[in-house]
């Protein structure tokens, strides 16, 4: 029941909190200035796009961008590369793993995580998560003990996960860890720049991320023997891996033994991707600012479970995951419908209606169709999954655009039966 026409729901037919667009990277305007574009143009009319010219590796754009992204993470090697997936697979085929091996990620996360391990020719097996939608550690010395050879961990939504238990447990059973970190670029936890807490560290530059080339990717590690075998598979033939160790004698990696897949970066995304970087920490404190401005107005309210970092600040930002807790997937899927009524992009990641790539059951080249049973497989994360509601939280609101959100929150809390 509603007591007056502003509190009347706009799914209702009442007015809605807002009517301007909710910013969204598939919107456009992501954090691009006129220094980006005119990195880019200096690079298209250099007229040299291929990464491995005539030019010495520091004076190509890609070399530049490994160089600095290496600084950036301090960590001693960098791979450009096409996505993030096949920076994953890279990192995953570099570990030499036996072909067809098992290799354990959240169940949480998004299609491209358990893609790029089929990519690399192995065989997912998924891990549970928690209430706060972080892969659950004892589950995971589960696949440990069925024999997973590596462990991709997800910091989806650019929540960290607990590196330092992951890493001690994969340690104790000998297996590598390989970051998906994706969705959390710029991200810390205690400190420490999430992706070099693991053996490789997997990054984006697809659109919505916190370097937006439009597509395109890299890998950062600290082993160089492995990265050189990555940088062979990512397409560098004839000699060319020996480029990415500025002068030093490369690892002893034959390059002809491998094969190679041309996910190699070209450099008008590298010349982009390198003028982004420069205001990357002006970019990670608006995600920052949005998202505690956000989260602190909506702590206190009843009914939604707010996603809890592993330790404070251990979070991008770029996104609001809650969870209503208790709610089955249908009053889950009104609250969003709701919630978007009222001019704030939202989504039920279990919707029913829906085919979220981040929802597990829907993953029908790993499951086929029986998304009940993929379900049962992994109820915990079915259950948390199917409660939680996705909002998207691009580094383009203003304060007014978090009130608002705020405001549709507790508005759609309040009024939907
Ligand atoms: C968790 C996660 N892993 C991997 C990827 C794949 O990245 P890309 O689209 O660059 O291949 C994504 C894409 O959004 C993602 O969210």
């Amino acid at each position: 029941m509603f007591t007056s026409q502003e509190e009347r729901l706009a799914v209702d037919g009442g007015a809605p909190v807002r009517t301007a667009p909710w910013p969204t990277y598939d919107k456009g305007d992501v954090f691009i200035s006129p220094e980006d574009e005119q990195a880019a143009i200096e690079a298209l009319r250099g007229k040299l796009y291929f990464r491995y010219d005539y030019r010495p590796y520091e004076q190509t754009f890609t070399g530049r961008l490994e160089s600095r992204l290496a600084e950036y993470f301090g960590v001693p090697h960098v791979l450009a590369c096409t996505s993030g997936t096949t920076a994953i697979a890279l990192s995953l085929l570099a570990l030499e793993l036996p072909p067809g091996s098992p290799v354990a990620c959240p169940a949480f996360t998004f299609s491209a995580t358990p893609s790029a391990i089929v990519l690399a020719g192995h065989r997912p097996t998924l891990v549970e998560c928690d209430a706060d939608l972080h892969l659950d550690v004892a589950d995971l010395r589960r696949a440990l003990e069925e024999g997973a050879r590596a462990v991709v961990v997800v910091h989806m939504r650019g929540f960290a996960s607990d590196m330092p238990a992951i890493c001690a447990l994969a340690a104790e059973y000998g297996v590598p860890v390989v970051e998906d970190a994706v969705p959390a670029l710029g991200a810390r936890l205690n400190g420490r720049p999430l992706g070099t807490f693991g053996h490789f560290g997997a990054f984006s530059t697809q659109s919505d991320k916190s370097l937006n080339t439009g597509e395109g990717g890299f890998l950062v590690t600290s082993d160089p023997e492995a990265y050189a075998r990555a940088v062979v598979y990512s397409g560098a033939y004839e000699n060319r891996m020996a480029r990415h160790f500025g002068g030093t004698a490369p690892p002893g990696v034959d390059d002809l033994a491998y094969p190679i897949f041309g996910f190699r970066m070209d450099e008008i995304r590298a010349a982009l991707a390198g003028s982004l970087l420069e205001r990357l920490p002006d970019r990670l404190a608006l995600h920052h600012r949005n998202h505690d401005y956000v989260t602190e107005r909506l702590a206190a309210l009843d009914g939604i479970a707010l996603r809890r970092p592993v330790a404070p600040g251990a979070y991008l930002g770029e996104a609001l995951v809650f969870r209503l807790e208790g709610a089955d997937p249908q009053r889950c899927a009104r609250f969003a419908r709701a919630l978007t009524a009222e001019g704030v992009d939202a989504r039920a990641l279990g919707d029913p209606a829906d085919t979220n790539v981040r929802t597990f059951w829907n993953w029908r080249f790993l499951f086929g169709r029986d998304a009940e049973a993929a379900r049962a497989a992994f109820p915990r994360t079915a259950r948390y999954v199917g409660e939680a509601i996705d909002v998207p939280l691009s580094a383009n609101l203003t304060l007014e655009d978090c009130d608002d959100l705020v405001t549709a929150v507790r508005k759609v809390l309040a009024g939907l039966r």
